[in-house]
């Protein structure tokens, strides 16, 4: 067995409810904390140099200077296997012109997929192994990554193959879903229906046969897919054994209901969604996924996050990292912002970032540091927790550990 420390703070989340609000009162902090080992999994947390006598014979490994630990974080929405960049959307938005003047410009989601097919896999691959990189510098050891740009049969399986590639070359753990219902491409030739039908009948079982993935995601949305259209779709990916996440209520309200109804273990955005419809979401168990990365994108509203808290959904919060809509890929400066705008508590935040987003891609060994969860947790160089969030972003995490053994 392996201690680590002494920390000037270990927050362990220990305890706290997987849904619903949460005061700062019902943080447990362990003063002077040591973080107890065994093979990859946590032993104990306590007082580190009760930890030290009551345990001989234990490597110790010293924390020099004062850190806190954390445990490390779950971005459980990203699209950060992609081609090219779409700066010129960015401004053309900023300089006024709408989503649909963008798009007939040759901008949107299908430039990023014309570029994500022209580009080799080599450089596909290198450019997602960096923004992994990137993620885990801030302390996220989990990263869903969606497909979504390939949008036919040899691109969506080439981008899924990537993410597979990319899997051997990082210990954090990657999961993939399947997006190629994000938009009818262009080149097909056909409804929507149809296209959806093709996900269904040329694409899934061979994500199935492969092992490239085991969630399927849809972007329902009047510029994409229908609710009805949608909901046959989610149904037959259930029926393949698929789980469900959804692109939900990001313009239009009304798809994260048809969430709820197939099962789906998450729904995401949610910036427009009415009250009606909170109360739904709050009494399912599929999780409410705020993306204040797209807001802060695209100058959109926040996702009521204190509304669906206080009506007792499960909140996460993920950084929607994609060319589009959200290129900033810091999680911890966007939850810190959402949480000045929507009065999160720092537990909120920390959960919606922690165990509850991790739930959300269906980890519910990780996120919090308890006995007999995964070992994996974040240091930052600071005497007070809540330093983490309050600097926004700018306080730089010290060290990450995976699995018990330090990374960074
Ligand atoms: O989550 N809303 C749809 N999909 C992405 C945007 C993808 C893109 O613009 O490339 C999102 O915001
Ligand atoms: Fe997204």
């Amino acid at each position: 067995m392996k201690l680590i420390g002494p920390f000037r703070q270990v927050i362990t989340l220990a305890n706290l409810p997987l849904r619903g609000k949460l005061s700062d009162e019902q943080l447990e902090i362990i003063e002077d904390g040591g973080i107890l080992i065994s093979r990859d999994k946590i032993q104990q947390i306590g007082n580190f140099e009760t930890l030290k006598s009551e345990n001989p014979n234990l490597e110790i490994e010293k924390i020099e200077g004062t850190q806190i630990a954390l445990p490390a974080f779950t971005d459980s929405h990203t699209h950060i296997c992609f081609g090219g960049n779409r700066a010129n959307d960015f401004a053309m938005r900023n300089a006024g012109k709408t989503y649909l003047e963008i798009a007939e410009s040759g901008g949107g989601i299908w430039s990023s997929v014309q570029h994500t097919r022209n580009a080799s896999e080599e450089e596909l691959l290198e450019t997602l192994v960096e923004r992994i990189d990137f993620l885990i510098a801030l302390g996220i050891t989990t990263i869903e990554i969606k497909s979504g740009y390939g949008l036919d049969v040899e691109n969506e399986l080439k981008m899924l193959r990537i993410i597979k590639r990319a899997q051997q070359q990082t210990k954090a753990t990657l999961v993939p879903t399947c997006l190629s219902a994000h938009l009818k491409p262009r080149d097909f030739e056909g409804s929507n229906q149809q296209y959806l039908q093709y996900v269904v009948d040329e694409i899934l079982p061979k994500v199935k046969e492969e092992n490239l993935a085991k969630r399927v995601d849809i972007f329902i949305e009047k510029s994409a897919f229908q609710p009805d259209e949608s909901k046959v779709f989610l149904l037959k990916t259930k029926d393949l054994g698929f789980e469900i996440t959804v692109h939900a209520d990001q313009f239009t309200p009304g798809s994260s209901r048809i969430a709820v109804e197939v099962g789906a273990k998450s729904a995401d955005h949610l910036e427009a969604t009415i009250d009606e419809d909170i109360a739904f979401l709050a009494k399912s168990d599929t999780v409410a996924t705020a993306l204040p990365g797209a807001s802060l994108g695209l100058g959109e509203k926040f996702t009521p996050a204190r509304k669906l808290l206080d009506a007792g959904a499960i909140l996460a919060i993920a950084s929607d990292w994609n060319p589009g809509s959200a290129p900033m890929g810091n999680l911890i400066t966007q939850a810190s912002i959402l949480a000045t705008f929507e009065k999160l508590t720092t537990a909120e935040v920390l959960a919606g970032i922690t165990f509850r987003s991790a739930f959300a891609l269906g980890l519910e060994d990780r996120g919090k540091l308890e006995p007999g969860m995964k070992a994996d947790f974040v240091t930052f160089k600071t005497n007070n927790f809540q330093n983490v969030l309050y600097n926004q972003g700018s306080l730089k995490a010290e060290n990450l550990y995976i699995d018990g053994m330090k990374i960074k």
